[in-house]
């Protein structure tokens, strides 16, 4: 008998896709009614297939099955389910479902191992409304301060209030951190979200590192003025100068490194946002990706210190706010070779590759040896509605995943 069912986890990918914002396929932003919604079906089926469950303190939805050898530290399998706006049917939830039919398929078959395992649907991965992401592993690797957690949405509301709202109970945040070396193994599967592997006509990847990043939110004040009235040479246009600091990370990141660096400005608010208002304002939203930590650094300093000499030049006031940083990671060697044996057992179409998006495995690696398995990604694009990947190459990943933890808990 197969171990895994490919039809039942292929349904239940479209499942949970489903509960999406109507208006914004396929959408479940972090701290909203339709995530909660989301992870009502998740607890559902966990406790279907028996499963103990737990919601943390940090809202992470964890579903438990007890090993033969309680006293060892769990395997866990985890990712997401929240996306980012407009976003796909893969990222986040193809590496909790494939958790899920794993212990489904082991129950089934009733397969013991010696280890637990937990199946983690870790809270807000991708950056929330309050500019945070990986809230929930960060709970658990302890890099979720008080600072982050008075983080504020638009609407003025915290991160403590979206953890309430969300199940989580944010004034026993610490309750959830968990000691290094307390869990045995973290395994995540994803969707590539790039083209690397289809370009390379491979099935399935192994992850060798993942990038760092850091994350600034940058508030830049002009003075509002009449559009008609203030000539060019009496402006403090918070736009323009927002403008060129936007082109002066292209003009960094574009530079040569050792190593590949990218950075983003992929959210910029315009105050008052009037046809015949000179902008008073504007609030926006950098990262800085690399697989190198120096890299990272020297593009940070670079931005900022251009950041403030646009600023003094154009006569605005500007203000930084370091919102996170998460460094990068390089997955150890006999994680690599159990992956790559477990891959390999399945197709002989595997490639190494690392990862240019984050993963909750970056704060997961901070308490335990992680591992990640990709797969293929139609066009390569992710993070948008197109985002696709193939119901055989799914199949695939989860064998080589369950494969894997048949391996290491031997
Ligand atoms: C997560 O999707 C990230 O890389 O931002
Ligand atoms: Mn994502
Ligand atoms: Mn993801």
């Amino acid at each position: 008998m197969e171990l895994i069912n490919k039809e039942r986890l292929w349904g239940t990918i479209h499942d949970l896709a489903a509960i999406t914002n109507e208006q914004q396929p396929w959408t479940r932003r972090s701290f909203t009614a339709k995530y909660n919604e989301g992870r009502e079906w998740l607890i559902n089926q966990m406790r279907e297939i028996g499963l103990e469950v737990e919601v943390d303190e940090a809202s992470n939805v964890i579903g438990r099955i007890i090993g033969t050898e309680p006293n060892l530290p769990p395997i866990v399998i985890g990712s997401h389910t929240d996306t980012v706006p407009n976003g796909g049917r893969f990222d986040g939830i193809a590496g909790v479902l494939v958790g899920l039919e794993i212990v489904k398929s082991l129950k089934e078959q009733n397969i013991s191992i010696k280890h637990t395992i937990e199946i983690v649907d870790f809270t807000a991965e991708e950056p929330s409304e309050y500019g945070l992401s990986t809230v929930g592993s960060r709970a658990w690797s302890g890099n979720l301060t008080e600072e982050m957690l008075s983080y504020t949405n638009s609407d003025g509301q915290s991160l403590a209030d979206a953890i309430s709202y969300a199940g989580g109970n944010p004034k026993e945040i610490h309750k959830c951190k968990k000691e290094k070396d307390s869990i045995a193994l973290y395994l995540e599967l994803h969707i590539e979200q790039g083209p690397v592997l289809l370009k390379k006509n491979a099935n399935l990847g192994v992850v060798t590192g993942i990038v760092g990043i850091q994350r600034y939110k940058i508030s830049v004040d002009g003075l509002p003025n009449h559009a008609g009235t203030t000539p060019m040479d009496m402006r403090n246009d918070a736009l323009t100068a927002a403008s060129e600091m936007t082109l002066a990370l292209e003009k960094e990141a574009n530079d040569r490194f050792e190593q590949p660096v990218v950075g983003t400005v992929g959210v910029f608010n315009n105050f008052p946002n009037a046809s015949n208002v000179v902008p008073g304002k504007v609030e926006f939203a950098v990262e800085i990706r690399s697989i190198s930590e120096d890299v990272i650094y020297k593009v940070a300093n670079e931005f900022l210190l251009k950041v403030k000499s646009i600023a003094d030049k154009r006569n605005v006031k500007v203000m930084t706010e370091n919102i996170s940083r998460s460094k990068s990671i390089v997955i150890r060697d006999e994680i690599k070779n159990l992956l790559n044996k477990s891959c390999r057992s399945i197709t002989d179409k595997v490639i190494e590759l690392p990862s240019g998006a984050g993963h909750d495995a970056n704060q997961m690696s901070l308490l335990a040896p992680v591992g990640m398995i990709f797969i293929p990604c139609k066009d390569g694009r992710s993070h948008c509605p197109e985002e696709w990947a193939e119901k055989e190459d799914l199949y695939l990943g989860a064998k080589a995943m369950i494969n894997a933890v048949l391996e290491f808990s031997k």
